[in-house]
This record gives structure tokens, C-alpha cells and sequence, in this order.
């Protein structure tokens, strides 16, 4: 708990930094039915691993593999939401967000996916979560998946590499609609696939820790084959869901479906063409990847042109399937880097920037940073590259909707601070600083005609953030994990008082009012 003293300076820095805050972004620009929330993920907060039946993931197995997690930790415990998720609500309802974005656990619902039983103890958790959003009138926005899937499947076929995995998508995806539907308006398939696939199949950073030199070593994969297959059946997995939403969910729920991208935007290095080309071609190796087979049914051109037959092919019935499309595009951004030309020009390590169009990417020119730096290594504070890969995505998919499903500031601490580092990371003054900059780069972007619907801070609360454990904090709740205390961050105020300085307002939004979403 804090001493008084601290809490009078955290209170008066606090009323310090919302008035400044508040000078340059109002939530009355927003329209009135704007969602916004918090974003969060089961691998990276529910803990309660082998709780309720549940069986074991890829990560629960990836995390113990000696050095591949920073600090050696897992998401066993990770902040223990699965026996706290009331208090957790109770945050969120503190804060005033109409909407929550999380992910459902594969191996909970599933846990030996289509090759056992349903596991009631997993529907049970979800359906009682979001009775709870909805008490508070939190709507829930689900994420199918975001990174975790059964080890079952890893170990039958091989995960995302086996075109089985499809239909184990679509049969996750059917159970999830089937038991939770009625109540959920938002549904995503993936997040992030485009991070999952270079990670995981080509760096061995992430679940499943496949990759090849000369890339990276890793005990197995293959980094210039295994990314495009794997993307392929996540890809074909996400059309799996969505048909089976389409005939037989969406009339009944009246919800969306969509795919979220982590959508970060790259800047030329140089004001010439052949850097201008390299950062298109950096883009399309990321988000177009995937969005250019599920909006226009093959992959973008930019990439055909470097990868050519490694490229896996849509047959005619897969481009049948691809006709589902989706709902709108959910988009993961946190930072800009510069792209450099490695197609026509020599650079190094050259040969393991194929799978990045050939561009090098960079966040320092002539010795200078493209933003403020953040506590993660190239996350830098850019908020016009928010605008920029909003109006990209706008025009390349003809103006479809989206909605912001992550942007967030990191900061550097461990697990078990000390007081002092503590109170730095409660003073967050920078990340208020950061999303009051990146919602001005919003506006401007839906000013420009962008069709965006909501924007989701990541991430509610510090958790586990992948390869660096608990070593980075994102949260607008600090979290001590031996204790799993939730602190509210200087942060969660600026939010809090973001939103209700609203609420009054928020009726005579003078915000662009859109029609309501339709389905696709
Ligand atoms: C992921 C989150 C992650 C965040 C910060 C996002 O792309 O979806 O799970 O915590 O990046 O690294």
C-alpha cells in the first residue's frame, strides 16, 4: 500500500498530467458509440495452467525451454485472472471502458483439441467472465486465438504446419460460438498471426521455437519454407471460422468477425524510390500477407515477386473458402521503424531479410532516434505512424472498418522491483503522454474518412509479455506479482478521466457518427 505522501505527489502529478492530457484530446471527438477498452490475453494473465481440466499448450511447454523466456518465467501463475477475474472486472468498470478485449484458451475449452472432450470447467470460466463484463455493461470483444493452442496438436501433426489444423480451428471456433455467441457482438480469429508465423517459424522466439540458419539455429525448421505454409493454414483457418459464423452464427447473434494484424508502419529510410520501395514491400510482408489472400484471394504482389513458388498456392476450393472475408481488420500498433533497400542494394546479413521483403529495418538515422524511446528495445514513440497505417489499410482494403485492438507504451522493470523503481513505474507520465498523442493521430485519421470503431489500450494490467517474461510492463495497473496487488498507474487515472469527462458529453458527440457496422 502507499504512504500518504506518495499518494499526494502521485495525485498531484496526476492532476498535473490529465489537465495537460486533456488540452489535446477530448473523448467527445469520438463518436458516442465508440468502444473503448483494454486488450489482454489468456496465455498472458489467466495463470491457473493446469486448472479445471485444463491440458497444456505450446507456450506452457515453450516457456520451459532454457532461454528462450528472458528471465526464465512462465504464465503458470502469470496474474492468477482465472481466480480473480471479479476483481479484474472491477478494474475495468473503475476505468469506465464499454468494451474488453480478450482471448480464449484453446487448451481450456479443448484441451486435447477435436480428439477429446469439450471441457466444461473452460465454459464455464469464459461464460462466467462475461456475465461479468456485461453486469458492468463492459461489452466483450473476443479473440479466438492469440498465440496459445493445444501442445496436442503440436504433437499429432504438428501445429500450424498441417493442414489439419484448419478444421481443429473451425471445430475451437464452432464449440466458442455455439456456448458463448448470444453475448459476444465482437469476434476475432487471430491476433497477430503475422507476428506468430516470423517468430515463431522463423526466428524461434515464440511458440512453437522453430527456425534454420542462416537465419537463426534452432533444434528444428526451416525459416525460408515452414513461415509460408504455417501463414497458409492460418489463413485458410481463419476462412474455416468465419464460414462456419457466416451460415450458421450471425443471423442468429447478429455479431462481426474479423482478424486482428500487428500492424507497426515502416517509414523510407531515404526520400527515394528505392527506399520508398523497400518499405512497401516491408509492409506487405506484413499485414498485406495475410489480408490481400482473405480480402482479394491470393497474396500480394509484392511478395510473389520475391518469394515466387515458396509461396504456397490457393487451390480452387480454398479461394471458394476465402469468399467469407470478414468484418472489419483489428490493428496492433505500436511503433514505426525506417526500411532500407536490400533488393538492389548490398547490405548485411541480406539473405535473412528475404523473409522481409528485403528490407532492413532500423530505428536510428544519421544517429538520431525516429521517436522517444520506450522501455522495449525498437518500440519507439512515432504517433503520426499511427495515421499513416491506418490511411494505408484504408485504401489498400477500400476503406473497411477497423478498430485499434492494441496500442500501448512499455516500460522496463522486473518481476520484483524495488520501491523506488516502483514509483517510477506507477508515475507513468509517458505513457499518458503516448496515448493522448497516438489518439490525436486517430482523429486524425477518421478526419481523413478512416471507418475506425474503437480503440483498446494494451494492456490492462502488467502480465507476461512473451520472451521477456515479466521484465516489461504494459499495464495501466501495476502488478506485484509475488502479491498480485493491482495498483492503478498514473495511467489508469488519465484514463479514467478521459472517458467520464465524457460521459456527459458524450451524447452531443461531435464526433463523425457513422452508420452501424454490417456484416460482410
Ligand atoms: C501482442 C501482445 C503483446 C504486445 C506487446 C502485441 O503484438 O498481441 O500479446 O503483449 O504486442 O509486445
Amino acid at each position: 500500500m502507499k504512504g500518504n505522501e506518495e499518494a499526494i505527489a502521485l495525485f498531484l502529478v496526476c492532476l498535473f498530467s490529465i489537465a495537460a492530457a486533456a488540452a489535446a484530446i477530448d473523448r467527445n471527438k469520438f463518436p458516442a458509440d465508440f468502444l473503448f477498452g483494454t486488450s489482454t490475453s489468456a496465455y498472458q494473465i489467466e495463470g491457473g495452467y493446469l486448472e479445471g481440466n485444463k491440458s497444456l499448450s505450446n507456450w506452457d511447454l515453450f516457456t520451459r525451454i532454457p532461454g528462450k523466456i528472458v528471465d526464465g518465467s512462465n504464465g503458470d501463475v502469470a496474474d492468477d485472472h482465472y481466480h480473480r477475474y471479479i476483481e479484474d472486472v472491477e478494474l475495468m468498470h473503475y476505468l469506465g471502458v464499454n468494451s474488453y478485449r480478450f482471448s480464449i484458451s484453446w487448451s481450456r475449452i479443448l484441451p486435447r483439441g477435436r480428439f477429446g472432450q469439450i471441457n466444461q470447467n473452460g465454459i464455464k470460466f469464459y461464460s462466467n467472465l462475461i456475465d461479468a463484463l456485461l453486469d458492468k455493461g463492459i461489452k466483450p470483444f473476443v479473440t479466438l486465438n492469440h498465440y496459445d493452442i493445444p501442445q496436442e496438436l503440436e504433437d499429432q501433426y504438428g501445429g500450424w504446419l498441417n493442414p489439419q489444423i484448419q478444421n481443429d480451428f473451425g471445430y475451437f471456433a464452432e464449440v466458442c460460438f455455439e456456448a458463448f455467441g448470444e453475448k459476444v457482438t465482437y469476434w476475432s480469429t487471430l491476433n497477430a498471426p503475422n507476428l506468430v508465423i516470423k517468430m515463431g517459424y522463423m526466428k524461434g522466439e515464440y511458440a512453437p521455437g522453430r527456425c534454420s540458419l542462416p537465419y537463426v539455429s534452432c533444434p528444428s525448421g526451416n525459416s525460408r519454407t515452414e513461415p509460408y505454409l504455417a501463414a497458409h493454414n492460418v489463413i485458410l483457418s481463419h476462412a474455416t471460422a468465419v464460414d462456419i459464423y457466416r451460415k450458421k452464427y450471425q443471423r442468429k447473434h447478429g455479431g462481426f468477425i474479423g482478424i486482428i494484424m500487428a500492424a507497426n508502419w515502416r517509414e523510407p529510410f531515404t526520400d527515394t524510390p528505392m527506399d520508398r520501395s523497400a518499405a512497401s514491400r516491408a509492409l506487405a510482408f506484413e499485414v498485406p500477407w495475410f489480408l490481400d489472400p482473405i480480402i482479394y484471394g491470393d497474396y500480394p504482389p509484392e511478395m510473389l515477386q520475391i518469394l515466387g513458388s515458396r509461396l504456397p498456392i490457393f487451390s480452387i476450393e480454398d479461394k471458394q473458402k476465402l469468399q467469407t472475408k470478414l468484418d472489419f481488420i483489428g490493428v496492433n500498433h505500436y511503433t514505426s521503424l525506417y526500411a532500407e533497400d536490400c533488393l538492389f542494394s548490398q547490405c548485411d546479413s541480406q539473405s535473412t531479410l528475404e523473409g522481409y521483403g528485403f528490407a532492413y529495418t532500423t530505428g536510428e538515422k544519421d544517429g538520431r532516434f525516429i521517436g522517444d524511446n520506450t522501455g522495449v528495445n525498437n518500440f519507439y514513440v512515432v504517433p503520426s505512424g499511427l495515421e499513416k497505417m491506418i490511411l494505408y489499410i484504408m485504401k489498400r482494403y477500400n476503406n473497411i472498418t477497423m478498430f485499434i485492438t492494441e496500442n500501448g507504451f512499455g516500460q522496463d522493470g522486473s518481476s520484483n522491483p524495488s520501491n523506488e523503481i516502483r514509483k517510477e513505474l506507477l508515475n507513468d507520465r509517458k505513457r499518458v503522454e503516448f496515448h493522448t498523442a497516438y489518439l490525436s493521430s486517430l482523429l486524425e485519421a477518421m478526419r481523413k474518412g478512416a471507418d475506425v470503431r474503437g480503440y483498446f489500450i494494451w494492456t490492462l494490467m502488467d502480465n507476461f509479455e512473451w520472451s521477456n517474461g515479466y521484465s516489461k510492463r504494459f499495464g495501466l495497473y501495476h502488478v506485484n506479482f509475488s502479491s498480485q496487488e493491482r495498483t492503478p498507474k498514473l495511467s489508469a487515472k488519465w484514463y479514467k478521466e478521459f472517458l467520464q469527462s465524457s460521459a456527459e458529453l458524450c451524447t452531443k458527440a461531435d464526433g463523425d457518427v457513422k452508420p452501424k457496422l454490417v456484416a460482410q
